[in-house]
């Protein structure tokens, strides 16, 4: 599965590395993460607008169809696009096909019919390397967290940045800001199953921002949480968006929708209907 644990667990990343980077990496990742210094600077809330922010769309799908193996059209001419700063929802009745377009979006799975650019590469004609670095660039967040169960918060959300090479520095420089935005610094040497499916859901927001995607697609990500942590977690998206990310957000929560006043598309059978610009 492709995601920021699969980025992680995936020896892809690792396996770019040269031998001695990757040991080194290795040994500081089982190092403790050390605290925090409040001279540094935020990362996170001071997250400049992604650089391509021009008037060219982050996401264009043009009559995209997606038909798989066993015969079930997920999706069927689909036009969409999404400009860089955008917040946008996605909704529609289970088995719509609202997780096909997200994978979609992040190479996962690839349209049977139709071009998808994402962040200007035909993210469905990548492989390799080049699909890797691209989805690095995209934050992914799933319904059911997929964190690691045996590392803590500031492992799981650590981890990623140290599969991509950072520094040590740039881990701590990044790891303390973000645990913070999501409000979870006083949780970060907890294990996920000592945490509430709220904040667990706030670490896996934590992780796929960490790196500062310009992109962020979030995959039903209220779908085990109550009325609250649900709402928590729009706000955190909300706050990303604010900060220059662009959030792409499947629910199937009305009510979540209703009471957001962001563009808001709808699936339904395989088919997309703009309910809101
Ligand atoms: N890997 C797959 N293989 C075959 N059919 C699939 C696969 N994934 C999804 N589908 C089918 O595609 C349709 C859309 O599914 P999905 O995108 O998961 O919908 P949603 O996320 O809106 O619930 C459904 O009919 C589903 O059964
Ligand atoms: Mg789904």
């Amino acid at each position: 599965m492709t995601s920021v644990l699969h980025r992680s667990t995936d020896p892809a990343p690792l396996a770019d590395l040269p031998e001695n980077v990757r040991t080194r990496l290795q040994d500081r990742f089982k190092l403790v993460v050390p605290a925090r210094s409040d001279s540094d600077p935020d990362p996170v809330l001071d997250h400049d607008p992604p650089s391509d922010s021009s008037v060219l769309p982050i996401v264009s799908l043009t009559d995209v169809e997606k038909t798989y193996s066993n015969g079930s059209q997920a999706l069927t001419g689909v036009n969409l696009t999404v400009n860089p700063g955008d917040f946008l929802f996605v909704t529609g009745p289970s088995g719509s096909g609202k997780s096909t377009l997200l994978k979609l979006l992040y190479g996962y799975e690839r349209p049977t019919g139709g071009s998808i650019r994402v962040a200007d590469e035909p993210i469905a004609d990548l492989r390799g390397n080049r699909l890797a670095k691209m989805r690095r660039r995209i934050g992914i967040v799933f319904q059911d967290y997929k964190l690691i169960p045996k590392r803590t918060v500031a492992e799981n959300v650590a981890f990623v940045l140290w599969a991509q090479g950072f520094t040590r520095k740039e881990i701590h420089r990044r790891l303390w800001p973000t645990l913070k935005m999501v409000g979870l610094q006083s949780k970060a040497q907890c294990f996920p199953d000592e945490l509430s499916g709220g904040e667990q859901q706030r670490v896996s927001i934590a992780r796929a921002v960490v790196n500062t995607p310009p992109l962020l697609l979030a995959d039903e990500p209220t779908g085990n949480l109550d009325a609250d942590n649900s709402l928590q977690v729009i706000k955190i998206l909300k706050k990303l968006n604010s900060i220059g990310i662009t959030v792409i957000v499947t629910t199937h929560d009305e009510h979540l929708v209703r009471i957001s006043n962001h563009p808001v598309v709808q699936i339904k059978n395989g088919r997309l209907h703009h309910l809101r610009r």
